[in-house]
């Protein structure tokens, strides 16, 4: 096989082992944690979405400590640039960039940022269940300092046990995630024909062409 970072080979290695192994994992403990959020599934769907809040917290030190093209140094713009490639990529027009465009930077902040916000409201409310223990209430009740609802109040379906707020925050929060990874996709593809590169393919084999 022909060396990535070979000039003769014309191919850069733009994603290291960690950013590829952590997007794909992201992506199947995510869907997991989404179709796993009935009543019978409840606590693989908990263990998928700590395994998601993991990935992302690890993923954060490695954009402080990974090499070049995973840092966010590398690839957090200001949200003008951002504006104008968007802009530009509407028309076809946009330049290339070997990293994650201003764009694809932003949407990778806002991805982490919505990923965090759902993963910590999913534990707080978790946390509001009178027979939860372990690292939800952890971080419901002793880092957050919200109160179970006693078992007295429960209305008899799972469903209705915890704080109700909290769980609308936690959908909420799950829903805007959604959205965002609507958009990333919709990025992905429409930046891959407008530079006639598979950025999937990237994701994969962590080469990108020269
Ligand atoms: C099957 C659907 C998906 C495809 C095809 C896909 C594809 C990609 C590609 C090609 C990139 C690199 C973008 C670039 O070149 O700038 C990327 C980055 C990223 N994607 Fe996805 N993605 C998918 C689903 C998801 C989902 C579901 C999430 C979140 C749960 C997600 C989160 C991210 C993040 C955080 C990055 C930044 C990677 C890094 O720098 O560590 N993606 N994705
Ligand atoms: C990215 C990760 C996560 C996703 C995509 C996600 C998604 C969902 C969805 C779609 C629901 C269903 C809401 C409904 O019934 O209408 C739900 C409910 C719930 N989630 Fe999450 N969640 C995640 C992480 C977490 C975490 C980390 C915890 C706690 C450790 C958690 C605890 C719960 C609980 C307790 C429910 C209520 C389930 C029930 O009442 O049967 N979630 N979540």
């Amino acid at each position: 096989m022909a060396n990535e970072n070979d000039p003769q080979s014309g191919t850069v290695r733009v994603w290291d082992r960690f950013v590829r192994v952590f997007h794909w994992a992201l992506v199947a403990a995510f869907i997991a944690a989404y179709f796993l959020s009935e009543d019978e599934t409840l606590t693989l769907h908990t263990w998928a979405g700590y395994t998601v809040a993991t990935l992302v917290l690890a993923r954060i030190v490695w954009g402080l400590i990974g090499p070049r093209y995973a840092r966010f140094t590398d690839f957090v713009y200001r949200p003008s640039e951002a504006l104008t490639y968007l802009k530009n990529l509407f028309l076809f027009r946009a330049d290339r960039y070997l990293g994650h465009s201003p764009a694809g930077g932003l949407m990778v902040v806002a991805l982490l940022v919505s990923l965090l916000l759902t993963t910590f409201s999913g534990m707080a409310y978790y946390g509001t269940r009178s027979e939860t223990d372990g690292i939800a209430t952890f971080v419901s009740r002793d880092v957050i300092g919200l109160e179970p609802v006693p078992p007295a109040l429960y209305k008899g379906e799972m469903r209705d046990r915890g704080n109700h707020d909290v769980k609308e925050l936690h959908e909420t929060f799950v829903n805007i995630t959604i959205i965002l990874i609507f958009a990333h996709i919709a990025g992905v593809v429409l930046a891959s024909l407008a530079h006639r590169e598979n950025l999937v393919r990237s994701m994969i084999t962590g080469g990108k062409r020269r």
